[in-house]
């Protein structure tokens, strides 16, 4: 065995990743998986919280989100990938975890809370729409964290209650039971969130505003045309500010030290939006151009996903099966030995 801390994140099976992810968690993940033990987690039973009548969705997105994360960097061999309903030991400990945890507590969730709100929005009704399921996902996101030991979560700032509930939740089963689980720690804030191409502050799928890791050349050539730019910009020789531009912004992102030379045009008004955004466009298809290729190489070997898929959820799994055996143990619920 090794001494390496644990760390666990994950992600919803809804749909592709795009650069918001992957400036915001992906990248990192690269990183933190040579100094820790890294379990990725593929949460679709939490997918269907939301999903349970569009399980194809969450199907067709598992495949998806492997490609992705294989195209950007995670190995395999160093992060053990897993699909959540495969263990089903998460959805055991979530069933003891829920005694735990009172009602109103989570409906104080403010993450929970802030869905509820979208939701009633959404549907325009007083909550009724509200499943039992849904109220409960913070709960079993404490037993997916728990039952691997995660002593850290790194977490986009809307999450960072989840793990607090999950503290929260560990606290009292150890009070209660013995102090056997790990109260993890959250990793917030390092993570930048990427805008999307109308200049709204999230990137999403649902905004139709988001810049994908599978997209094709032509899509981000024609994504990037579209892009808001400073309006007050008419002619091609106009002074312009780059600050309150999107292109200008993902130059950012994108274009290393030649953003000065850029930026400098624009300001004095000898680059044209047409040529900056040609140059953009060019540059982000040069940075995602090996992860495309990755990805392609994963398309064409899908066996290969499938078999990590397998041995991760192997692997995964037999580290859940060790957690409950020690949580039956403490809980006096173990009632025969074998
Ligand atoms: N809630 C996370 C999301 O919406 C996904 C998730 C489920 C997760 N369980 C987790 C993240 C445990 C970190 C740790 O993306």
């Amino acid at each position: 065995m090794n001494d390496k801390k644990i760390i666990l994140t994950g992600d919803r099976p809804t749909g592709k990743l795009h650069i918001g992810h992957y400036f915001g968690s992906l990248q990192n993940r690269v990183k933190l998986q040579d100094e820790y033990e890294q379990y990725i987690l593929i949460a679709d039973v939490q997918a269907l919280t939301d999903n349970f009548n569009n399980s194809d969705k969450v199907r067709n997105s598992i495949r998806e989100l492997v490609l992705d994360y294989l195209a950007c960097g995670i190995d395999p061999n160093k992060s053990t990938i897993y699909i959540q309903s495969m263990i089903p030991e998460v959805a055991e400990l979530t069933v003891f975890f829920s005694n735990l945890v009172t009602v109103s507590r989570l409906q104080r969730n403010p993450t929970v809370k802030t869905e509820i709100a979208q939701k009633k929005e959404l549907f325009g009704n007083d909550g009724e729409s509200i499943t039992y399921g849904f109220l409960g996902y913070p709960v079993s996101q404490a037993a997916d964290i728990a039952i691997f030991g995660a002593h850290i979560v790194p977490v986009g700032e809307d999450q960072f209650p989840m793990i607090e509930q999950t503290r929260e939740i560990v606290r009292k089963f150890n009070s209660t039971y013995g102090d056997i689980l790990v109260e993890p720690e959250a990793l917030v804030g390092k993570f930048p969130r990427v805008k999307g191409l109308d200049g709204n502050a999230k990137m999403g799928k649902s905004l139709g505003n988001a810049i994908y890791l599978s997209d094709t050349k032509e899509e981000i050539e024609r994504k990037v045309m579209n892009a808001v730019t400073d309006k007050t910009k008419i002619r091609k020789d106009d002074k312009a500010n780059p600050d309150v531009c999107m292109v200008g912004y993902y130059h950012n992102l994108f274009s290393g030290d030649e953003k000065e030379i850029v930026f400098d045009e624009c300001r004095s008004g000898s680059r044209g939006c047409v040529a900056c955004k040609k140059q953009l466009a060019s540059n982000i298809n040069r940075y995602l151009e090996p992860i495309r290729e990755k990805r392609k190489y994963y398309e064409e070997h899908m066996d290969l996903v499938d078999e990590i898929l397998i041995k991760g959820t192997k692997r995964a799994r037999s580290k859940a099966k060790e957690t409950m055996k020690k949580v039956k143990e403490a809980m006096k619920i173990d009632y025969f030995k074998n």
